[in-house]
């Protein structure tokens, strides 16, 4: 069994939220949800090299309703419906949800991304990685569910894992952030935290549950090696 135990060295709050996952036809629960968000957050603030204007990303109620309601069609493709929203996809069969394990599969695309080149090596993809590191992206939603058949792959009894996000990243010829000292850059009506733009004034409505521990997170662990049958895709 592929262990989350990688990166919960770093993320001791997130792992006593992340509640092992039984059974199938689950939908997110809210410990995912923050996990989520909040695992985005901590890529987001330690990308290397550094961002000067990246914000902090909130979950989205509305964004996590479209994800889940696309998750439910069972399609191992992009929700081509999605509108002005990014997209990450995840699947993997039989263990269940891994939102760590999503979240690193993503990540994991950074080694083959240049940033100053603003390119992807060959062959590999790299739009999971710059959409989790659009400086611009300020909210996310997910949602999944337990396919008995996921349309175009072979392999049965599958749990679909939908991200969709506002602004959406990926734009043609931009890079997903700038370069720089942390926050040197943020947009006014931002302050810095944690090495992340993040909006002044008071929480928005329906916002944000925020993690605080005063922790200070070290660099990123090595990437876990995946099983085969975890699959994240762009097309
Ligand atoms: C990234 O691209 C730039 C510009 O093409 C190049 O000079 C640099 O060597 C590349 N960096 C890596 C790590 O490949």
């Amino acid at each position: 069994m592929h262990s989350s135990c990688s990166l919960p060295v770093l993320l001791p709050l997130l792992l006593l939220l992340l509640v092992a996952t039984t059974g199938p036809a689950r939908a997110l629960k809210e410990d995912e949800k923050l996990a989520m968000v909040e695992l985005h957050n901590l890529y987001r603030s330690q990308v290397s090299p550094p961002a000067s204007n990246m914000l902090r990303m909130r979950w989205d109620e509305e964004l996590a309703a479209f994800a889940k309601a696309y998750a439910q069609k069972c399609v191992w493709g992009h929700n081509k419906e999605r509108g002005r929203r990014g997209e990450n996809l995840f699947a993997i069969t039989d263990e269940g949800m891994d939102v760590p394990l999503a979240m690193q599969e993503w990540y994991h695309e950074h080694q083959h991304y240049n940033l100053s080149a603003a390119t992807c090596d060959p062959g590999q993809m790299c739009g999971h990685y710059t959409q989790v590191v659009w400086s611009k992206t300020e909210r996310i939603g997910c949602g999944s569910h337990f396919c008995e058949k996921l349309q175009g792959v072979e392999e049965t009894n599958i749990q679909l894992l939908v991200c969709n996000y506002e602004p959406p990243g990926n734009v043609k010829r931009q890079r997903p952030y700038q370069e720089g000292p942390p926050c040197s850059q943020c947009p006014d009506g931002y302050h810095c935290e944690n090495a992340l733009c993040d909006a002044d004034g008071p929480e928005r409505p329906g916002g944000e549950v925020r993690l605080n521990s005063g922790h200070s997170w070290g660099p990123l662990p090595g990437l876990l090696l995946l099983p085969p049958l975890v699959m994240a895709g762009i097309f």
